[in-house]
């Protein structure tokens, strides 16, 4: 019986609760999607309260289908969607707003703002990241100027600041515990990657109150132990890393110049550079990997907001396809005399143009265009994506050595098309592993090992297994061309084009 730990992995559109086993194999999943808002054009708004509700409701489920009672799970460990913003009342509980998601781009101008100030330097400097309005600070800034009374309500130390994890933890253990891990703390704009704390100087800039952060510990820490009446036993919380971190951890990254993207409802690429902090000259973001033992191994990564989302749009908006695994065998239909492009800016495009204001564009369409070519273009958008990422990591570090295997994971990497196209583009090896699930035995694996009742990062890494590893077969013309019509789409798209 021992030795299963559960994961929370509370995703942008979905929350997923696992229990594995001790052999880190899938015991009981239970999964839910929860509610999108959209109250304007580039606004996006969760509830908080209803996230909580789904983790309680999978993390049952999960354990329900594990055969198990809640007192036989040894640990518990959360990942999450980053940077979307919760603020609520110490005293109460209650948030103030609706969470502010990581897509949201109300604070586009704000940020233009603050780089017309010339702040954006000394943003990059300490932080590693962008002026953009995806990370949470401009965020936090926006909720403490436009909710009625919370600048005020902040300085007096009556309100609480935390990503999904924050909240998730502080929700889980009755108020007891009001944390952070260092990899969610790291997309804040406010915390200092180097120093590894809160900067004074970046929240006198945002005009936050420190008061009001949370405590940040590492991956594998003590985050305070669930209350019974939830869960239905007092289960540890050992480990926290956010959903890119997780999965970093989880396909066993643990050595610089490994390689990892994920596919969900965005698409982030991590290369792990070790102790090194690597400095993007091509506008990736440098980020904390994970921070173990007081050790901080640092990351380049490549942030593309739209992956799965293209998917969800040709089946919620464009009606082509019921659900998402259509998609493959309908772009494998696809017209090969047809170069359709289509640009998936639709909230603006990531690493490495950063154009919050770009939205989204097709080009290529005949009167001959039909579903198959929307398909392909919309799964070809994401590996194209990928190329330009892996393409900037290769020049930001150690000249080219970066990634000559990519390890890839999340729910588009179920098309075999897709990674064989994937393969194709970026004219290198696609590694799909034997358990999908990376980002939640990320979190599974800190928070076992953390009780001691996992191996330790070397047998971890030793028990990584790939499925099918797709290899590059594009012939080197096709491929130039095919990416030389892409640059010029999104060139077509950019904002200031
Ligand atoms: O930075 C946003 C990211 O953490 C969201 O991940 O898997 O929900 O697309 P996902």
């Amino acid at each position: 019986m021992g030795g299963h730990v559960l994961a929370i992995d509370q995703g942008t559109t979905s929350t997923r609760a696992i229990v594995f086993d001790g052999n880190c194999r899938i015991a009981g999943l239970g999964q839910v999607e929860f509610s999108q808002s959209y109250p304007r054009s580039g606004w996006v708004e969760h509830d908080a309260d209803q996230i909580f509700e789904t983790v309680i409701a999978t993390c049952r489920e999960a354990i329900g289908k594990a055969g198990l009672a809640p007192g036989d799970i040894a640990a518990l460990g959360i990942t999450n969607q980053r940077e979307t913003v919760v603020v609520w009342d110490r005293a109460t509980g209650e948030p103030i707003h609706p969470a502010i998601v990581w897509q949201d781009r109300r604070t586009s101008h704000y940020c233009a703002k603050l780089r017309r100030q010339g702040h954006e330097k000394t943003f990059t400097k300490k932080t590693g990241l962008i002026l953009d309005p995806y990370f949470s600070g401009t965020k936090l800034s926006w909720l403490l100027a436009n909710v009625k009374g919370a600048r005020t309500r902040a300085a007096r130390g009556e309100l609480c600041f935390g990503t999904i994890d924050t909240w998730l933890i502080w929700k889980l253990t009755g108020g007891r515990s009001f944390v952070t891990d260092a990899t969610n703390a790291s997309r804040t704009l406010m915390y200092d990657i180097g120093e590894n704390r809160w900067d004074e100087d970046l929240l006198d800039i945002l005009r936050v109150p420190e008061a009001m952060l949370p405590e940040v510990k590492d991956c594998a820490a003590d985050f305070g132990t669930s209350e019974r009446d939830l869960l239905g036993a007092e289960i540890p919380i050992l480990g926290v890393a956010g959903d890119q971190h997780a999965a970093t951890i989880g396909q066993a990254c643990f050595e610089p110049g490994m390689f990892k993207s994920t596919y969900g409802t965005g698409c982030f690429a991590l290369l792990n550079t070790g102790e090194e902090m690597v400095r993007s000259r091509n506008r990736l973001l440098t980020t904390i990997a994970y921070r173990l033992d007081g050790e901080t191994t640092y990351a380049l990564e490549g942030s593309i907001f739209v992956a799965g989302a293209a998917v969800q749009w040709l089946r919620d908006g464009l009606g082509l396809v019921e659900n998402a695994a259509q998609t493959g065998p309908l772009a494998e239909r696809a017209d090969p005399g047809q170069d359709v492009y289509l640009v998936p800016a639709f909230t603006g495009l990531g690493a490495p143009h950063w154009d919050a204001e770009a939205r989204g564009a097709m080009f290529g369409l005949t009167r001959g265009t039909g579903p198959a070519e929307f398909a392909r273009a919309a799964l070809e958008s994401v590996c194209y994506q990928t190329h330009d990422l892996l393409e900037a990591m290769r020049r930001d570090w150690r000249a080219g050595d970066a990634g000559t295997v990519l390890r890839v994971d999340g729910g588009m990497v179920a098309s075999d098309w897709t990674m064989q196209r994937l393969a194709d583009l970026l004219d290198a090896p696609v590694d799909r592993p034997e358990i999908l699930e990376t980002t939640a035995l990320g979190a599974a694996w800190l928070a076992g090992h953390r009780a001691g009742v996992w191996p330790d990062r070397v047998a971890f890494a030793a028990g990584w297994s790939r499925e099918r590893r797709f290899e590059p077969a594009m012939e080197a013309g096709a491929r130039t061309r095919a990416i030389k019509g892409w640059r010029s789409a999104v060139q077509r798209t950019l904002s200031q084009g």
